[in-house]
């Protein structure tokens, strides 16, 4: 029950999560990835721009504040004490962190980090899975979160039991704003990633459907942003599909697509590789990308469609 004179939607992030009844391990995990944030936030405010001369595992520049990111959330994961193994989009092996340790983290400490030099938003994003594990399918994570460094910032999470936003206030806590997020069953809005002339013709048709039937373009550049934007409105799709040239598209199965799509069919929407279900597909290493098409249920199952149709034609052609 909320304290006398306060509604439920003040509560703040560990009561929350306590009234909930979840885990304390996993309260306090959650609770300290939340804590790290407060540190990302003012390495972004105020933070080198430069390069740290240093590349991560898919020969990407690192920028000083993905490293220092990485660093600020290593260190609370292993503090917390509840942490088997931790693994970051910046560094290329999983870690031992404690053999007793409750949860294993996959993490992208910063995402978006070549946008903080134009002052748009970025993010943290993070996957949770119960055991050692980290090398499974999706489904079977146990929580996801990202937190979005914009004019706000911003925690959404989902522990299996719906989507909750909560907001950063004037002491840095994060109370709740928004309970069970819920998305539509189809769109307004499309936020489509990677060139178009290298889309394949299954994607440039969905692409021509959204356009036809008058949905709005919204797209930054961000994952995190891309993706609160389609979750908080309830009503878009998100895309960054398979290209000429890079058949598995760009973001990372681990870091960025499982916790994302877990958070989005914790809402009611949908995630696909255009083939299949994200959260089904096995991963076969750390580094392993995938395309993605996510929101809005009817939507994704249309771009489903039109890819499936669009290569039966080809492979008849080339048959
Ligand atoms: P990261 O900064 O962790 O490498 O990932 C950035 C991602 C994501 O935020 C966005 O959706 C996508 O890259 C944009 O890719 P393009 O550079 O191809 O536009
Ligand atoms: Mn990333
Ligand atoms: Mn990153």
């Amino acid at each position: 029950m909320p304290e006398p004179g306060k509604t439920k939607f003040q509560i703040d992030l560990r009561r929350y999560l306590r009234e909930e009844e979840e885990d304390r391990d996993l309260t306090r995990l959650i609770c300290e990835i939340a804590d790290a944030s407060k540190y990302i936030i003012n390495a972004i405010r105020t933070g080198d721009l430069g390069v740290a001369g240093t590349s991560n595992l898919y020969g990407e520049e690192q920028l000083a504040l993905d490293v220092l990111s990485d660093r600020i959330i290593r260190k609370r994961l292993v503090n917390s004490g509840v942490v088997a193994n931790m693994l970051s989009e910046e560094t290329p092996d999983i870690i031992p962190v404690d053999p007793h340790g409750k949860y294993s983290v996959a993490f992208d400490p910063l995402d978006g980090s070549s946008l903080v030099d134009v002052n748009l938003a970025v993010g943290t994003i993070v996957s949770i899975y119960e055991g050692g594990d980290l090398l499974q399918p999706g489904r079977n994570q146990v929580a996801a979160l990202y937190i979005l460094y914009g004019p706000r910032t911003t925690l959404v999470l989902s522990t299996g039991s719906g989507v909750h936003e909560f907001a950063m206030n004037q002491l840095m806590e994060y109370t709740l704003v928004n309970e069970n997020l819920r998305m539509a069953p189809n769109c307004t809005i499309y936020s489509p990633g990677g060139q178009r002339n290298k889309y394949t013709p299954g994607t440039e048709k969905f692409v021509r459907y959204m356009e036809d039937k008058g949905a709005k373009l919204r797209y930054s550049g961000g994952l995190v942003p891309d993706i609160n934007q389609v979750l908080l409105k309830g009503k878009g799709i998100f895309l960054y599909p398979h290209l000429e040239g890079a058949p598995d598209g760009k973001l990372r199965l681990l870091f960025e697509l499982n916790p994302m799509a877990y958070l989005i069919e914790q809402a009611g929407g949908a995630a696909s590789n255009g083939r299949q279900r994200i959260l089904d597909l096995m991963p076969e290493g750390i580094d392993q990308r995938a395309p993605v098409f996510i929101g809005c249920q009817e939507d994704v199952a249309r771009a489903e469609a039109f890819i499936r149709e669009e290569e039966s034609l080809s492979s008849a052609f080339a048959g």
